[in-house]
């Protein structure tokens, strides 16, 4: 009897981990059930990422490590899925002719079709398409946490940013229709969701396509985005909205005040900055500016209270100089950012900014990136010191990765806190915790009766620190220039 067991492994972003979902459950409709590792798996997929190129280097090693795995037992299957398979295309079977089947961004729909090719095909079968109408979430999922779903509401993205390899892989930018998603919550909360992220690649120029075919009569003067939140706030039982990622170019203030009026959208925004320096952001073709990314984030936190911003920032992009640099850090720290992901620039063939002159050296852009760490960090642990003393709602989502006597959940604001693993912290409950001990990466707390109180004091950030303000801040921040 063949061994029909599957081990998926992810890299990559959350898109990623919805489609794994998806390959999952595709999969389970197949007959196949999980297996705990991929020595015991009967069919192997890595769902593959090619943002950056460690993304690369880690696929092709892992892979390597599936050889031996596939000449010991020729039946297993091995698939390889995702951004990377539609970049590379043939060269992975090329690189690794021990992998069964190769499928792109557009081309989960027709696993079944594809396996059943490689059963009988002496050679890697491979499938890549261009584009495609169809939304992961058309297919069935087997989702990784009952209480949890990601859903995706577009496809794709129409931008230019000039380091970003995104728009080649997953093509131009489509929407799904309102109707839809609303409806696939609504299964969801049927299922016990209580909390969902919206997926895309720029949430907030959701539905623009969907305006430009059919400009409707009677639409509300709300772009689609404000509308759809609006909209998931009327589903009962629905406890948690997020959403990822928004650009700051396409923010409009109707969200920022869905935001604060729909109570279940999550006092969380996810803006990426990119570079605080404005002429790296014309360089990366991100048509905002410091100043405008600023007065956002002021907008952001006198809007929506006690509201958590996180960012992503690129360090070393094609001729950024100390000033350029310089600038990142003042802005980051201007935005006073309760969580950033920071990443050292990492060319990406086919991309625009791969043939700007300027390349930073390895050693100049390790350099900064530990300086922006050290930022980063120490912004996070004054946003966590802050909320010390506090109760607020979690959603517990299991056992604390490091301490099994420790449950974890997240607030509101999305911050991981510990509480001790008590009979009412269990995973998928809605519980309050007091605050107790912050650290830059989480919080201790113990879970309580005592009411939420959510708007924990965040003044609205300076537009430009002033000196000795921030305390130990002003340690790693550059001096102001004149
Ligand atoms: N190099 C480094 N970081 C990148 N990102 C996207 N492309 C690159 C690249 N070529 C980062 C951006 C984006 C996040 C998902 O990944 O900051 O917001
Ligand atoms: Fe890439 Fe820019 Fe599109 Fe984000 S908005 S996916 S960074 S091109």
């Amino acid at each position: 009897m063949t061994n029909r067991t599957y081990f998926i492994r992810t890299f990559g972003c959350q898109m990623n981990e919805h489609d794994s979902e998806r390959a999952a459950g595709v999969l389970e409709t197949m007959g196949y059930r999980p297996a705990p590792d991929p020595e015991s798996a009967g069919l192997v997929l890595f769902n593959t990422c090619a943002i950056r190129e460690n993304a690369d280097n880690k696929l092709y090693g892992q892979l390597s490590h599936l050889k031996p795995l596939k000449l010991a037992d020729p039946a297993k299957t091995i698939v390889v899925g995702g951004c990377l398979a539609q970049k590379d295309q043939g060269a992975i079977a090329a690189r690794a002719p021990w992998v069964d089947v190769v499928y792109g961004t557009h081309n989960m729909g027709s696993l079944p079709q594809l396996l059943a090719q490689a059963d009988s095909a002496a050679l890697p079968v491979v499938e890549i398409l261009e584009h495609t109408q169809m939304f992961p979430s058309a297919l069935p999922a087997r989702r990784e946490v009952r209480h949890h779903a990601w859903v995706s509401i577009s496809i794709g993205c129409d931008n230019t940013c000039t380091f970003c390899i995104v728009p080649l892989l997953r093509g131009p930018e489509k929407s799904r229709m309102l109707g839809d998603i609303v409806a696939e919550v609504c299964e969801l909360v049927a299922d016990g969701v209580t909390e969902v992220t919206l997926l895309g690649q720029n949430v907030n120029s959701y539905g623009r396509d969907l305006v430009r075919a059919d400009p409707g009569p009677g639409r509300r003067n709300r772009t689609l985005f404000a509308e759809l939140l609006h909209a998931l706030g009327e589903v009962p039982g629905l406890e948690r909205v997020r959403f990822t990622s928004p650009h700051p170019k396409d923010f409009t203030s109707d969200v920022f005040a869905a935001m604060r009026d729909v109570p279940n959208v999550c006092e969380q925004l996810h803006l990426p900055l990119q570079s605080g320096s404005d002429r790296i952001l014309r360089r990366m073709q991100r048509s905002y500016r410091s100043s405008r990314y600023l007065d956002l984030v002021a907008e952001a936190r006198a809007t929506i209270p006690g509201v958590a911003i996180s960012t992503d920032v690129i360090v070393g992009f094609p001729g950024e100089t100390e000033d350029d640099f310089d600038d990142t850090l003042r802005v980051a720290g201007a935005a006073a950012f309760d969580a950033a992901f920071t990443f050292k620039y990492s060319k990406r063939p086919g991309t625009a900014a791969v043939s700007l002159d300027g390349h930073v050296a390895a050693a100049v852009m390790d350099q900064r990136f530990l300086r922006l760490a050290e930022l980063t960090r120490s912004l996070s642990a004054a946003s966590h010191a802050r909320q010390v003393g506090t109760v607020q709602e979690l959603l517990i989502e299991g056992p604390s990765k490091t301490d099994p006597a420790r449950m974890s959940g997240r607030t509101r604001e999305n911050r991981l806190v510990h509480v001790p693993a008590t009979a009412a912290a269990r995973p998928g409950a809605l519980v309050n915790a007091r605050l107790t001990d912050a650290a830059a990466h989480y919080l201790l707390g113990e879970v309580t009766d005592a009411p939420a109180g959510r708007a924990v004091p965040t003044a609205p950030p300076p537009r430009t620190l002033p000196d000795g303000q921030n305390g130990d801040l002003t340690a790693v921040l550059p001096a102001a220039r004149p």
